[in-house]
């Protein structure tokens, strides 16, 4: 079997973004464009990838880490150039070298796979991915020969008016064999209207020196989008959005508004769950199955459990168990755990917290930096005071009890194993168990007084 390596093309500015941030770390669906394609890249089982990054090196550096090696592009002298960055890399191996851009996100593994193989059959020394596009402005169109050969590759700066009327379109996506893709290389020259070297212009040398050049047309254009600006940023950030919604569709979740229904790259989401419209899950997120994820909730990096149901709330970085209820107006933040069978109302407020199994948080509560057991009962508008203005402390609240509405539990505290907090208490020491605690004024009543005072 022939050996595959990959060449990412990282190391362009994406001045027609207009951004400090790096084009290729411009997000689409969640993940940059970049980590996109070194994911296609790894799944079509390049054994060795090599990204030239130039403009914020380090940036491109820390986002891939490891998954990749890098070479530097000092100067971005144009994609040939580039790529003869990774000679040092790769430049004496033999086999084949997928070359792919950093702004091309949706170019899918498979279809990676389809060039390769197109590339092998044909007994290629390089193949291109085109696509046929409705209106190929900007993309380097694809010249044929009398017969139907691919002759060269012409950038649309350097393309006479016939030329640009070509619908072919070059996807940037390339494979190489990869001795002759160097040795080529070092023959491009900066002749053309950019003063760049072209790396499309590898195609005509290796033509002229005999080589077989093929091409494989994807029948899918929108995959070859290329994202060099913000309208084509959110072009991409529709189709990848489209294509996500359609692989959990399949998988069996039910979205009732796609259109409407935000769903990151790598969320994870199980079969009979719906998800009404408005909702954004963001991040590493996996739901369970047959949950019903309500309109406009935003769940962030977490996991929900099996057969929960979560209402027009907020949940970050934390867990949620089976058969809970969430919401609506809820908003859970990072570091919380919550179990199963529990019950999360209306306007609850939960940070850094453990709510254990069947436990009930259902009005206007906030608990932060809590441990709160099973079958727990916090009332309306019970809250932990954790907070010193310096500090911040533990309230721990023991299986079995019950706060009262409207009581202040201030940490650090505990309130013992079946226990009763009165309404309306503040407690500042803690309640041993099984016992009633009553911390709030003693109520009087004053008869008679209102026909004393004589106001009337
Ligand atoms: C390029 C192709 C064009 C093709 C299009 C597909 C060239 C000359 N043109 O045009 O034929 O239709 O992609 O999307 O290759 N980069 C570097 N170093 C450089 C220049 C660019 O690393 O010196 C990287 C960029 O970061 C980017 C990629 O190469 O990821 C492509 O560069 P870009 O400037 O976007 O090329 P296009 O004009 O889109
Ligand atoms: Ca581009």
């Amino acid at each position: 079997m022939t050996h595959t390596y990959a060449v990412v093309l990282a190391a362009g500015q994406g001045t027609r973004m207009k951004s400090k941030l790096y084009k290729v770390l411009h997000s689409v669906c969640g993940k940059s464009m970049l980590e996109h394609v070194v994911d296609h890249v790894q799944e079509v089982g390049a054994e060795r990838i090599v990204t030239i990054v130039g403009h914020g090196a380090e940036k491109v550096q820390d986002k891939l880490g490891n998954r990749s090696e890098y070479a530097l592009q000092s100067d971005q002298l144009g994609t040939a150039h580039a790529v003869l960055q990774a000679d040092a890399v790769l430049g004496k191996l033999a086999g084949t070298t997928l070359v792919v851009c950093g702004d091309t996100p949706l170019i899918r593994p498979n279809t990676m796979q389809e060039l390769l193989k197109h590339h092998q059959d044909t007994s290629a020394k390089a193949t291109i991915l085109t696509g046929i596009s409705e209106d190929p402005t900007g993309y380097g169109r694809i010249l044929r020969d009398e017969q139907g050969y691919v002759k060269r590759i012409v950038e649309q700066k350097d393309a006479s008016v016939d030329e640009q009327k070509v619908r072919e379109i070059n996807s940037g996506t390339y494979c190489f064999d990869n001795e002759a893709l160097f040795a080529a290389l070092k023959l491009v020259k900066n002749d053309n209207s950019q003063g760049e070297y072209y790396l499309p212009d590898v195609i005509e040398i290796l033509k002229n020196q005999g080589e077989i050049i093929s091409a494989y047309a994807t029948n899918d254009f929108e995959e070859t989008l290329g994202v060099n600006d913000r309208i084509a940023l959110s072009q991409a950030e529709t189709l990848m959005r489209k294509r996500i919604a359609e692989k959990h569709m399949k998988n069996g979740v039910t979205i009732i508004s796609p259109t409407n229904t935000y769903i990151s790259a790598d969320a994870i989401i199980g079969y009979d769950t719906v998800l009404e419209p408005g909702v954004i899950i963001e991040g590493a997120s996996v739901i369970g199955e047959d949950c019903l994820i309500g309109p406009n909730s935003h769940i962030k990096d977490s996991k929900i459990g099996n057969r929960t149901t979560v209402h027009s709330s907020v949940i970050t970085l934390s867990t949620i168990g089976d058969d809970t209820t969430v919401g609506p107006f809820a908003h859970i933040r990072p570091q919380s755990e919550i179990g199963n069978e529990a019950k999360i109302g209306n306007f609850v407020e939960i940070k850094k917290t453990k709510l254990g199994n069947k436990s009930k948080v259902s009005h206007l509560s906030y608990l932060g930096d809590a441990e709160v057991g099973e079958r727990v009962n916090i009332g309306c508008g019970a809250i932990t005071v954790n907070y010193d203005g310096k500090n911040k402390f533990l309230t721990t609240i023991e299986d079995d009890s019950f706060v009262g509405c409207n009581s202040n539990l201030i940490a650090p505290v505990t309130i013992g194993q079946g226990s009763y907090v009165a309404a309306g208490s503040t407690i500042t020491k803690n309640v041993p168990a099984q016992s009633l605690s009553i911390g709030r004024a003693r109520q009087e009543n004053k008869e008679g007084y209102v026909e004393k005072l004589n106001l009337k």
